[in-house]
């Protein structure tokens, strides 16, 4: 199968130009003006951007989190995330303490194969390193898993101490693999909510009264600090805050290989989704918590200024009916994550390139480049390129909808609510091609499954 996409505006994380794309099989073979070929299928992308896919590094579906399981799978969550302009995802496989990691991935293999739309990566959430357990580590990179997620949060749960933080950065840093890191002092601020809970403080706006930005700046500090010595390239995962993104900026200042995420969530919401009507702020219950308004700013500082590297949804939704409502009680039993993988890109675009906040080709950068380069996909994936994988979104830059659940446009998420309800965008996704086969074309599915499992690379620094 050919196709030929003609006459778009073709915007890299380093290009802008005009000109066709010629598709052979699953890449790109021919980039020009005019080109004369014979294709089987022609698409006119006159007055629109074609941009390669987007990459969202942060997504959790089918994830059993607290005392529920996030509401979309690999099947509706992938199709959900093609529709708004997301071409490969990097899912997170959880590995239970006492498991093998490896087991682990095979569950995961096994939740997403078959199912998924869009191509897939895994990182490794680590709950338990022993020393006896560290071979794993280089037999999962050798499985294309290259980077590993651990957590300073949820005590109890997905928590590791400093030792089994230290002893994992060690061994990741020896195979050329990369340390996501969920930085947030967990024992501290579990302490903070007791005392809260005892003073009978539990509506849903406790959760973000209990969750400092100090304790998050000082899980990064720690984070950074940690894999400074211990020489691993590190990722601040879903970093929310002006005192957490100084942390970043001094520990990149001093020389640590540290680059950090945002997410459309801590951009564009505040604190003050809390304190809606009734229980209704338990639709933002998340980790770290939404911050006051004026943290925002200082994060567009970051992107534009590059202290912050890549913007990731975090995706993790569970239905306010049912599965929210496990909290009605205490705001410490609320499941933590909220709904995005399908708006990203489009926020994005609105808030940043139309707000006039970062460029065209930074936005690019934003939500596909970066991320392919930081975790190993580079450049098979995040660009446009003879040779590279032909993911690529044909996107309106004129188009504006309105986010709402009921938008059939905006909303395949297998959720009951929108976080960002009533949000107007302008600039949306049309038509979206992964590896050569369209997926949506002017918006309507025409291709179901046939999402792959992608091995990645090592996430060496120097690959940036
Ligand atoms: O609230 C969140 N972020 N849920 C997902 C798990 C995590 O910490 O990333
Ligand atoms: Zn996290
Ligand atoms: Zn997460």
């Amino acid at each position: 199968m050919s196709v030929l996409i003609q006459n778009g505006r073709i915007v890299t994380a380093v290009d802008d130009y005009v000109a066709d794309v010629f598709i052979e099989g699953e890449k790109v073979s021919l980039i020009g003006k005019n080109l004369k070929v014979a294709a089987d299928k022609v698409i006119d992308a006159t007055n629109r951007l074609v941009l390669p896919g987007g990459i969202d590094p942060h997504t959790h579906f089918d994830m059993p989190f607290g005392g529920t399981v996030s509401a979309d799978d690999f099947a509706s969550g992938t199709k959900a995330a093609a529709f708004g302009g997301t071409t490969c995802i990097i899912d997170f496989a959880v590995q239970t303490k006492g498991q093998s990691t490896l087991q682990a991935l095979d569950v995961w293999h096994g939740k997403a194969q078959g199912k998924a739309t869009i191509d897939y990566a895994f990182h490794m959430i680590v709950t338990d390193m022993p020393d006896e357990r560290l071979p794993e580590m280089r037999r999962l990179a050798d499985e294309g898993i290259t980077s590993y997620k651990l957590f300073m949060a949820y005590p109890g749960a997905l928590y590791v101490d400093d030792g089994t933080l230290y002893r994992a950065f060690r061994q990741a840093g020896e195979n050329g693999t990369r340390i996501c890191m969920h930085a947030e002092n967990g024992i501290v601020i579990d302490e903070i909510i007791k005392a809260a809970v005892k003073d009978g403080k539990t509506e849903p706006k406790w959760h973000a009264l209990t969750r400092p930005t100090r304790m998050e700046a000082e899980g990064v500090h720690r984070a950074i600090s940690i894999a400074e010595v211990a020489q691993v390239p590190l990722y601040i995962v879903h970093l929310s805050s002006s005192d957490a993104l100084e942390e970043v900026k001094r520990g990149r200042a001093r020389g640590v290989d540290v680059i950090a995420e945002t997410c459309p969530q801590y951009l564009f919401l505040d604190q003050s989704y809390y304190e809606r009507e009734g229980f209704e702020g338990a639709k933002w219950v998340m980790t770290p918590a939404l911050r006051e308004r004026w943290n925002q700013d200082e994060l567009w500082q970051g992107l534009k200024f590059r202290d912050l590297e890549t913007i990731a949804t975090d995706h993790c939704p569970f239905c306010f009916k049912d599965q929210k409502e496990l909290g009605k009680s205490s705001f410490t039993k609320i499941p933590n994550g909220a709904p995005g993988v399908e708006n990203r890109m489009s926020l994005v675009y609105n808030g940043g390139v139309v707000s006039g906040r970062i460029s065209l080709n930074r936005f690019v950068e934003l939500t596909s480049t970066a991320a392919a380069k930081a975790f190993g996909l580079f450049p098979k994936k995040g660009t446009i390129a003879v040779g590279s994988d032909a993911d690529i979104v044909i996107f309106d830059p004129d188009r504006k909808e309105t986010i709402s659940v009921n938008n059939p446009h905006t909303h395949h998420m297998r959720v009951d609510y929108s976080a960002y309800e009533g949000f107007v965008v302008q600039g949306f996704t049309e038509t979206v091609l992964s590896r050569g086969r369209v997926l949506i074309e002017k918006n309507e599915l025409k291709t179901e499954g046939g999402g792959q499992f992608v091995k990645r690379a090592l996430c060496n620094a120097l690959l940036r």
